[in-house]
């Protein structure tokens, strides 16, 4: 290996879920400088081999770095007073038609700023970095202004330099009507096509296109301009749909080759036939159905039945889904939507990497555990993949792994 001095670290007798599967034996796994090397029964882990290793440890259970694909991690302010109005009866799309809701959070994020965006979602992050995430997806959403939403990309940006994590960014302008705009929401798309998507992209500071479309939030013929505007820009595009209700903006994304459609709750035949078609990803946002009460579940036998991918995310935002816990959400998709174990944590590993477009790269991208991909790993104190679904437990990841370097190590605190 060109100019690597690093040893390779060894893992040996672990049991291995490779992103989409547990290997049926016991497994070792090698990191040499920034990438897995090797991954290979124990039986097949000859002397000469293992003596050239450091070794890091041997048990437990070795995962990818987990992925979560789907946050809002920079915002300003708090909305825990609407966490009590909703408690009193009080529903959130009703807090939005009051101008609550997202529009808090857009006047408490316009107030705030770089320094302080940052210094309010670095704890956020270093939670999620703590539960073994090691990709995330951060958008933006509630600046609605270009000045305030390239302001929170570049805060998200800044938190993927400061800290041993990869982020995605993802511009989400189209997320809420704001005030300055009441009445007129088609010149509100204008600004996002014609001024937003171009400066982002220009600015590098998007690697995706979200919208929310939504009674409450844009048209599917609105959302569509957007997605005219991203592709033309050559960006990927993604999209909160039929959350609430069935506008059919899963299909539509679907139609531009979309990376995701999310929450999805409200997706019909025709809606799962499109995502299979276009080879899209149904990201499932448990955190927001339990915080919501929500009662309809998405489709997941359907999708399961069509081969639609499902990843799992924590959505985490001040509003619907104030929760930066990742391995909760994995037993919350076994709970409150009847995944399985293997498929929540596939949804948190191999399908979160391919939400976010990750999949596609050369030598594989994070979310797998094989030869060549980076070295984004897991190393957690338990019997089984499974445990990390079934037990809602903090302190069980020993090791964390970030691009071959361990960030995180109560195994040798
Ligand atoms: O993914 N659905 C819309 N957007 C966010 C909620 C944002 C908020 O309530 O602040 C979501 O649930
Ligand atoms: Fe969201």
């Amino acid at each position: 290996m060109a100019g690597n001095p690093k040893t390779p670290r060894l893992w040996r007798d672990v049991i291995l879920f490779d992103g989409l599967d547990t290997r049926p034996e016991p497994m070792a796994v090698i990191v040499t400088g920034e990438r897995i090397s090797h991954v290979l029964p124990m039986a097949e882990l000859d002397d000469g081999l293992a003596d050239g290793c450091e070794e890091m440890g041997h048990g437990g259970v070795i995962t990818p770095g987990l992925v979560d694909c789907h946050t809002h991690l920079v915002f300003g302010g708090s909305r825990a007073d609407e966490f009590e109005q909703r408690l009193e009866g009080v529903s959130y799309e009703e807090i939005a038609r009051r101008g609550g809701g997202i529009l808090s959070t857009v006047q408490a994020t316009r107030a705030a700023s770089e320094d302080e965006l940052f210094d309010a979602a670095r704890p956020r992050l270093e939670a999620l970095m703590a539960d073994g995430v090691t990709s995330v997806e951060i958008k933006s959403g509630y600046g609605l202004s270009v000045a305030d939403e390239l302001k929170m990309l570049r805060v998200a940006r800044r938190l993927g330099e400061a800290l041993p994590v990869r982020v995605v960014t993802t511009l989400l302008g189209a997320h809420a009507l704001p005030p300055e705009f009441k009445d007129d929401s088609d010149a509100y798309i204008e600004l996002v096509c014609r001024e937003m998507i171009p400066a982002a992209a220009e600015q590098g500071l998007a690697d995706a296109v979200d919208v929310f479309c939504e009674t409450i939030a844009f048209s599917v013929a609105q959302c569509e301009r957007v997605f005219a505007a991203a592709e033309a820009h050559g960006l990927p595009v993604k999209a909160h749909a039929e959350q609430l209700s069935n506008l059919g903006g899963s299909a539509m994304a679907a139609r531009h080759g979309a990376l995701s459609a999310d929450h999805v709750e409200y997706l019909d035949e025709a809606g799962v036939a499109a995502l299979r078609e276009a080879g899209s990803v149904a990201v499932l946002l448990p955190g927001a159905f339990h915080t919501l009460r929500e009662t309809r579940l998405p489709p997941i036998a359907a999708l399961r039945e069509a081969g639609v991918p499902m990843a799992v995310a924590t959505d985490a935002n001040p509003g619907s889904s104030p929760i930066f816990n990742p391995t909760l959400m994995l037993n919350f998709a076994c709970t409150l939507f009847r995944l399985t174990p293997r498929e929540a944590l596939a949804g948190m590993t191999a399908q979160g990497a391919r939400a976010l477009g990750l999949r596609e790269q050369g030598g594989g991208g994070p979310g797998r555990i094989a030869a060549g991909a980076p070295a984004d790993l897991c190393w957690w104190d338990i019997e089984s993949p499974a445990a990390l679904a079934y037990a809602v437990q903090p302190g069980r990841l020993r090791q964390r792994i970030f691009n071959g370097e361990v960030t995180h190590d109560t195994a040798h605190a």
